[in-house]
Formats: structure tokens, sequence, C-alpha cells
């Protein structure tokens, strides 16, 4: 049997949910050797290994070393080190994933030695060039031969730009990531009882976007109406990312009242979402698991790529408008709307996307 060797370029903290369900697919198929090229752009313990071990993510083949720097170096470094290894491996195929700087480099150095590039979570838009994800998804989309939808309306967006070519609607990795791990995570996580929390009773943050942390006014602002909330009597814990650790105690933000905790690994992290009252956050992904779980959201951005989640009324766009933020936190409108989780797949798209894979090598 002829074998068909994947290569899969990972690196930030959000790529390791999205690259488990596709391992433990690619592992069954006998067809497919599936390398892992890990970049190092997230290298502490908490926001890399630990997914690693509790996703049962096999070790990756190959670690860059990249870590942190500029836009550009961070980039320019990886698309070095990326490319000597595909040199070396010659992969029929290698697969990106998401938006951030090694998405980008994964798919440059691959197209420049002609192998074909497979995006997954392809055709996202918030139309907000000013956002760097906005950039690497825009570019990665542009010279990928094969894009992997989550939705619709992904496709959509594709097609207004012109790229008819290699889309295939699969759904959502992240949704299969949850439906995978839901039960494990309530079987075994003891984060509520270790944070001394009540079930729905306690607001859950994260906030780590580049928007927010690197303009002080914005960072200020969400921190007060945070501490605003906690003076309504709800408790709010904020898994904290190193990159907004580093922003709050060089800008002193006061951050009194509010529990702010290490980053979680998936699993606690799952559980805490699915009982918390409210989630509010920058992060994508983290809109996207309140949907899937149906816990209210306040997105503290002016825009989101997963419109469907704000359609269904289940998010709400409030940026930084402290009287929203406080009051939807305290009573967020009845989502009046269908559920609508559908509308990214079934928690099968691994499987839908190894078939595209088997496929191409028939062809
Ligand atoms: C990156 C992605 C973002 C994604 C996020 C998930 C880009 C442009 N952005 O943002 O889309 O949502 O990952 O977390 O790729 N740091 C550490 N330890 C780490 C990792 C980072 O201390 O393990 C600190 C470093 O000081 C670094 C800063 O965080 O300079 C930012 O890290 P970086 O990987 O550049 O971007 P993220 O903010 O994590």
């Amino acid at each position: 049997m002829t074998l068909m060797k994947i290569a899969s370029i990972v690196g930030a903290r959000p790529q390791f949910i999205k690259i488990a369900p596709l391992c433990r697919e690619f592992k069954r198929h006998k067809f497919i050797k599936h390398l892992i090229i890990h970049t190092d752009q997230h290298y502490d313990y908490n926001m890399s290994k630990v997914f690693f071990d509790s996703l049962e993510i096999p070790q990756p083949d190959y670690h860059l070393e990249v870590g942190s720097g500029t836009h550009g170096y961070q980039t320019g470094e990886m698309i070095k080190r990326v490319e000597k290894v595909l040199i070396k491996e010659r992969p029929e195929w290698t697969v990106v994933y998401g938006d951030t700087n090694s998405t980008l480099a994964g798919a440059v150095a691959a197209v420049k030695l002609k192998i074909p590039v497979a995006h997954v979570e392809a055709g996202l838009r918030s139309f907000n060039k000013g956002m760097p994800e906005e950039i690497n998804r825009l570019l990665t989309d542009h010279i990928s031969d094969v894009l992997f939808c989550p939705t619709e309306t992904a496709m959509r967006n594709l097609k207004q730009e012109g790229i008819n070519q290699g889309i295939h609607v699969v759904g959502d990795v992240m949704y299969d990531s949850l439906l995978y791990n839901l039960q494990l995570a309530e079987r075994h996580s003891l984060i509520l009882e270790k944070l001394q929390l009540d079930p729905k009773n306690y607001a859950l943050v994260t906030v780590h976007r580049a928007e927010n942390t690197d303009n002080p006014d914005r960072l200020r602002a969400i921190f007060n109406a945070l501490r605003k909330i906690t003076q309504e009597g709800i408790p709010v814990i904020i898994p904290l990312h190193p990159r907004t650790r580093k922003q709050l105690e060089l800008l002193k933000v006061p951050v009194d009242r509010l529990q702010i905790i290490e980053p979680l690994q998936y699993l606690d992290m799952l559980l805490l979402q699915k009982q918390a009252k409210i989630v509010l956050t920058d992060s994508g992904g983290i809109q996207k698991e309140a949907f899937f779980l149906q816990v209210p959201c306040i997105t503290l951005r002016r825009e989101t790529e997963w419109v469907e989640t704000v359609e269904t009324g289940w998010n709400i766009l409030a940026d930084i408008d402290e009287k929203k933020i406080v009051l939807y936190a305290r009573d967020f409108p009845d989502p009046s709307h269908n559920v609508g989780q559908e509308a990214f797949g079934n928690g099968r798209a691994a499987e839908k996307i190894s078939a595209v894979f088997y496929q191409s090598m028939n062809n």
C-alpha cells in the first residue's frame, strides 16, 4: 500500500485542541503517516505540553524552538525552520490550523516548496485587518490548495474573495474535540471544588488578544468592568494568558477582588465553561465553546468571526463598554433563537477531512 505522508504544523495553544481529533483519525488509517512539527510559538508547560498530555496527542516529531519575538522575527524564523524539515521529509501534504503566525509560516514554507497546503478552519473573517490573525488567515487561505471550512459562512467568505476551488465544508474540529472530551471533563475534573466555585454562579473570563492587551486604555477598561462585576456579587475567575499577565504588571492595572489563576488544561477549562453563569472573552475558540455548551457569552471585541453565535442570541459583542459588560454579566437577555450548533457540523469534521486526503490519493 502506498503511504501518504501528512505534516501538521502547530505552535499555539488553540492548535493543539484542533489537531487532537485529527491525530486520532489519522492513526486509524494505515495509509497515513502523520508527522507533527511544533514551532514552539507557545513553550510554557501549561500553554503547550499539558495539552499534548491531556489530549493524548503524540509527541511532536520536530520541535523548532522558535519562541517569542516580533511578528516578523517569529514568522521569519518559523518559515526558515519549517522549510528545513519539509525539504528533509517531503510530505505529500502540509496541514496548517487556524490563524496564528505558525499557520502562516507553515503555509508559506510549504507552498514555496510546491508541497500542497491544506488549511483547517479556512474562510473565517473578522473584516478587521488591524488583527494579526486576520492577516494570517487571509494570506493562508489564498495560498492553500484545500480549504476545510467549519461553516457555510466561512465558505461564502472564500467565494466572495474569488476562491472557488478546493473548498470543503466539513464542520468544526473544535466541536469534535468538545464532544469527545466533555464527558471525560465531567467525570474527572475537580476544578470547581479546587477553586471553591458554585455551579452557575461565577463569571469565567479570558483576555489575550493583542488589540486588548497592547492597548492600555482598552486593557484598563476591561479590568475595571470585571471588578465592577464582582461588586454585583458574582465571582470572576480569570485563567490568565502570559501575555496579559505581563501587561497587567507593567501597567499596574488594579486586579483586586478578581480570582486570577494560571492557564488551565483543556478538561478543566471545558468544565469551568460549562458550569459558568457567563463567559467573557476576546478569544475566538472560547466564544464557540460557550455556544456549544449553551452558556451565554459576552465578547470583549467589536466584531467576531463566529457570527452564528451572535445571530442565535448566545453571544453579545460588548466591546469594552463597561455598562453593557456589567449589565449583561448580571442579566443576559434570554437567547430566544433555536440553538443552531449544527451550523458547526456534527462532531465528525476530522473524519470528513481524512476522507478528502484519501480521495486525493486516488486522483
Ligand atoms: C497567539 C496567536 C493568537 C491565539 C493565541 C492563543 C498569533 C499572531 N497570535 O497569540 O491568534 O489566539 O496565540 O493563545 O499567532 N508567552 C509566554 N509563554 C508562552 C507563550 C507566550 O510567556 O508559552 C508570552 C510571550 O511573552 C509572548 C507573548 O506571550 O511574547 C505573546 O505570545 P505569542 O505566541 O506571540 O502570541 P499570543 O498572544 O499567545
